[in-house]
């Protein structure tokens, strides 16, 4: 089921989100914000963007392009990025029209559980390695306005304003 995205500069954006238990109640917030991103068009989705503070978030880095691919990530921790960065330019849709340019690395390491429960761990490259960024940024109260510089922040603000 659909849920309302929160629209920055919501404090529920700014606020870092604490450890997800694996049951009913995050699988069901887990479907819905999956639900929530494809009716939104957007390819992931954070928990406290549907105001839920909990270390949750969906991503699906290939539906727009064909078959989708949908994934959950509860309690994810990266534990390792690569030195090499790539500019990255980001849309949120807790921030809509705004592209924001920031950096990130090229890859990561990401460890998170499954909706199973077993923890999983992978290399994640490309798309996925430059949201899962993006959605972890927003589990610690990150959004990317917050990697801009003032000048470029207050040019942002002005469109949202
Ligand atoms: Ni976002």
């Amino acid at each position: 089921m659909k849920r309302e995205i929160r629209r920055w500069p919501d404090a529920v954006l700014s606020q870092k989100a604490l450890p997800a238990s694996v049951d009913d109640v995050t699988m069901v917030l887990a479907q819905d914000m999956l639900d929530t991103m494809y009716a939104a068009e957007g390819r992931g989705l954070a928990a406290p963007q549907v105001g839920v503070l909990a270390r949750v978030f969906v991503m699906d880095s290939t539906w727009k392009v064909g078959a989708g691919t949908p994934e959950i990530f509860i309690n994810p921790e990266i534990l390792w990025r690569s030195t090499e960065l790539v500019p990255s330019s980001e849309g949120c849709l807790s921030i809509p029209g705004v592209l924001a340019e920031v950096s990130r690395a090229k890859e990561i390491i990401l460890r998170w559980v499954m909706p199973d429960g077993s923890v999983s761990a992978q290399k994640l490259v490309g798309f996925r390695a430059i949201c899962a960024q993006h959605e972890m940024d927003h589990l610690d109260g990150i959004v990317t306005l917050d990697h801009l510089s003032p000048e470029a922040r207050a040019k942002a603000e002005a469109v949202l304003a």
